[in-house]
């Protein structure tokens, strides 16, 4: 790497990511390109992912999960039902951004989030007491990320909804959601996460931002 790259990667800051399933190494991937340096791990020790994680995802670091919480931005791309394996404590002052669906197929009846009317990340949040949690990456295939990914500017790109108590979080999750790709859309507090799950019309469709807002804005009026 030469000394511009390194000032590059530096500049972006790092990127801790929790799961390195389908999502989390395409989204480590995006990062890479964008020139951040990016941290993935599992529930598993770091050493247990090294080589997969150079094959998958050239540039980034196998790390443990408690190193990749200490990012300046975690994203947790983890099977819903496994939210309360997190580090709580580890994630706690951190931005983190939800990018995971709760699936009753996949994850089983969860009763945390059968049984609520709170949008999923307003139950992640509850339990990650202390995270500054940004909900996105959520409503978009893991094999659509990277052909969908474009430069800021081109016409009809593709825009992501973000949700979140924190506007501050927000703003950075925003400016990390332009970098790899896309446009984003502020749906408001998290709780309005629930306006792009799993059954909405946002989460099975492809928007533009204008598109994206119309849509929010559409279900929000019908709540
Ligand atoms: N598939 C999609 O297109 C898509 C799109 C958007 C959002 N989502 C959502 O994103 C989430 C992940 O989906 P996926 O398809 O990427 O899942 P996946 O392919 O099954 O990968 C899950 C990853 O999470 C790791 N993991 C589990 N517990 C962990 C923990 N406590 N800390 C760190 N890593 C942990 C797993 O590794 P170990 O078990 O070895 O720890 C595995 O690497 C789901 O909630 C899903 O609904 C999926």
């Amino acid at each position: 790497m030469d000394i511009g790259a390194q000032e590059h990667v530096a500049s972006r800051g790092t990127v801790g990511i929790l799961g390195a399933g389908r999502v989390g190494t395409a989204i480590a991937r995006l990062a890479i390109a964008a020139g951040y340096l990016v941290k993935v791990a599992t529930s598993k020790p770091a050493a247990d992912n090294e080589l997969i994680i150079e094959i998958v995802t050239p540039g980034a670091v196998a790390v443990d999960a408690a190193e990749a919480a200490a990012s300046d931005l975690v994203v947790v791309a983890i099977p819903l039902h496994r939210y309360k394996t997190l580090d709580a404590g580890a994630l706690s002052g951190r931005v983190v951004i939800d990018a995971m669906n709760y699936w009753a197929a996949t994850d089983g009846d969860i009763a945390d989030f059968e049984n609520t009317n709170l949008s999923s990340s307003e139950v992640v949040s509850a339990y990650l007491d202390g995270s500054r949690v940004v909900k996105s990456f959520n409503h978009i295939g893991y094999h659509e990320m990277e052909p969908d990914a474009a430069e800021p500017g081109t016409p009809d790109r593709r825009a992501l909804a973000i949700a979140g108590d924190d506007d501050l979080a927000k703003e950075l999750v925003a400016g990390f959601i332009d970098t790899l790709g896309f446009d984003s859309v502020d749906a408001g507090e998290l709780a309005a996460g629930n306006s792009f799950e799993p059954g909405t019309d946002i989460f099975n469709g492809r928007f533009n931002a204008a598109e994206l807002a119309n849509a929010l804005q559409r279900s929000l009026a019908a709540a």
